[in-house]
């Protein structure tokens, strides 16, 4: 029966004229080729003359002012602004909690505005101006929001103290803290394990009752 039909298939096949045969042979060409493509590795796929390696030695150029001083770095893409000045400025102030966003420990100002450093690109900061915890005291004399942190006692570890500071400066330049209540909302992002809230929120609302400029 299968002879048959084959040999029915082989006789039926030379019935068709000539140019049935060549875009058949075209036919079978293109689907193998086709086939070889797509089993191709993706490397090979993938790779151009042009292509530039990503790896460990790549650096990009990044010109950003930190704390008043205006600094040329050349810097792995990938590192995190926390990461830029904990590992390679060693401005350590700014403390790593949870590095994923979740507890404020990293806050810093950038523009003014208050930014957790562990979720943001160094890179990202290309023209910008950093402000860190480092900055805060002036001639050995300690800003006014960190004397009102130590007179309310606002800490007790300490862990989360320069993000609460970074936090709590921005806190009043921003007109966020009209009452206790607008305090604990806008310093929500920044958790204490020691649980000082309640001094914390003390502190700030001492600095901006009594108008000090911070
Ligand atoms: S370390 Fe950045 S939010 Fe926790
Ligand atoms: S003072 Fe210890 S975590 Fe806030």
């Amino acid at each position: 029966m299968i002879e048959e039909q084959v040999n029915g298939q082989e006789k039926a096949d030379q019935t068709l004229p000539d140019h049935v045969f060549e875009d058949r042979r075209l036919f079978l060409k293109q689907t193998m080729a086709f086939a070889g493509f797509t089993l191709a590795p993706v490397s090979f796929l993938t790779a151009t003359p042009d292509d530039i390696p990503i790896g460990d030695h790549e650096r990009v150029k990044l010109s950003v002012t930190i704390n008043g001083q205006k600094r040329r770095l050349s810097i792995d893409p990938r590192m995190t602004t926390l990461d830029l000045l904990r590992e390679k400025l060693t401005l350590t102030g700014t403390k790593k909690g949870c590095d994923l966003g979740q507890c404020g420990a990293c806050t810093i100002l950038i523009d003014g505005q208050r930014t957790l450093s562990c979720l943001s690109l160094a890179i990202m900061q290309h023209g910008k101006k950093i402000t860190t915890v480092e900055s805060l005291s002036e001639h050995g004399n300690l800003h006014p929001m960190q004397q009102a942190f130590i007179k309310h006692d606002g800490f007790q570890c300490g862990y989360c103290t320069p993000g609460q500071l970074m936090s709590a400066i921005a806190c009043i330049r921003e007109g966020c803290a009209g009452s206790d209540d607008e305090i604990r909302e806008y310093m929500s992002g920044n958790l204490c394990r020691c649980g000082a809230y309640p001094n914390i929120v003390n502190a700030i609302s001492d600095i901006k009752n009594r108008g000090q400029k911070v």
